[in-house]
């Protein structure tokens, strides 16, 4: 039996419980922070549109070789751009498919501006943390010491929170040599209706890249709009990133779903 209460004192060897239960608490506060249905396989995506048979192979295809290290760029950041209703969800969650029966999905955020759990760039990094920390087995136990040691790094900047939560971790997995999936897939960045927050993920995750030198690639997928071009024009950003231009694709679904046509009048879009 153990005595009573504090009046044991225990010296060397880690008292591994104690450690589970403080990390455990992290992994609660973390999952309860993240936003579940903005990931790629959240249940309301089982019906998402996939790129029907022969339609964007050639954007695909140039996407997974990009990510394969096949194009001639350093670049790890892509912009996948273009006008409402062109096909980028589809097309990055057809991505996003590829990459996890390839074991190379790190993590994925799909913005919903209906939806109130993923319209907002407060739900990113945490959910791609928690990603992670699911993906990489070898990541989670770093991830939860961070947010049990320090909670209010869910309320700190997303710089610190994407250092300590998701760089620091991969950092430490590729010192050790232990492999890792190596994409991230965002899409919808102009539903993510905290404009300042647009800009502060890209000017985050671009800074952070090009400081931690990590073989990550970030797919990032939206419309052309002001804040996000701009972003993408200037700075470290436009440096390390290539972008991939989509016209409004009207070809199949003119035949497949008469709807579309109606879908994609901008009245009908929302
Ligand atoms: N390659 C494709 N194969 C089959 N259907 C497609 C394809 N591309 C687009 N579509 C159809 O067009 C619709 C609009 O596509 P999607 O939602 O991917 O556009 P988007 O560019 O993400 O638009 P938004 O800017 O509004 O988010 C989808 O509902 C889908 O039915
Ligand atoms: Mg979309």
């Amino acid at each position: 039996m153990f005595p009573e209460e504090g009046a044991f004192v225990i010296t060397g060897g880690n008292f591994f419980q104690n450690n589970y239960h403080e990390r455990r608490d992290g992994f609660n506060i973390l999952s309860a922070a993240a936003s579940p249905s903005a990931f790629f396989d959240a249940a309301h995506h089982a019906d998402f549109p996939r790129c029907h048979e022969n339609t964007q192979l050639a954007v695909v295809e140039k996407i997974i070789d990009w990510i394969e290290g096949k194009s001639d760029t350093e670049a790890s950041i892509m912009w996948l751009n273009g006008p409402a209703r062109s096909g980028k969800s589809t097309i990055s969650y057809t991505i996003s498919n590829i990459l996890h029966r390839r074991d190379a999905l790190l993590a994925t955020f799909f913005f919903s501006r209906m939806d109130s759990s993923r319209n907002h760039s407060r739900f990113l990094i945490p959910t791609l943390a928690y990603s992670i920390a699911v993906t990489c087995p070898g990541a989670r136990p770093m991830i939860e010491s961070v947010i049990s040691n320090d909670p209010t790094i869910l309320h700190q900047s997303p710089d610190n929170q994407l250092a300590r939560l998701i760089l620091d971790p991969l950092q430490r997995l590729q010192e050790a040599g232990i492999a890792y999936p190596h994409v991230i897939v965002i899409d919808g960045l102009d539903e993510c209706l905290d404009i300042s927050g647009q800009r502060a993920i890209l000017d985050g995750i671009s800074t952070m890249l090009a400081r931690y030198r990590l073989p990550l690639k970030v797919l990032v997928a939206s419309r052309s709009e002001l804040v996000i071009s701009s972003s993408f024009n200037t700075g470290t950003l436009c440096s390390n990133s290539i972008r991939q231009s989509l016209e409004l694709q009207r070809r199949f679904d003119a035949w497949e779903n008469p709807l579309f046509f109606f879908e994609s009048y901008e009245p009908f879009k929302y």
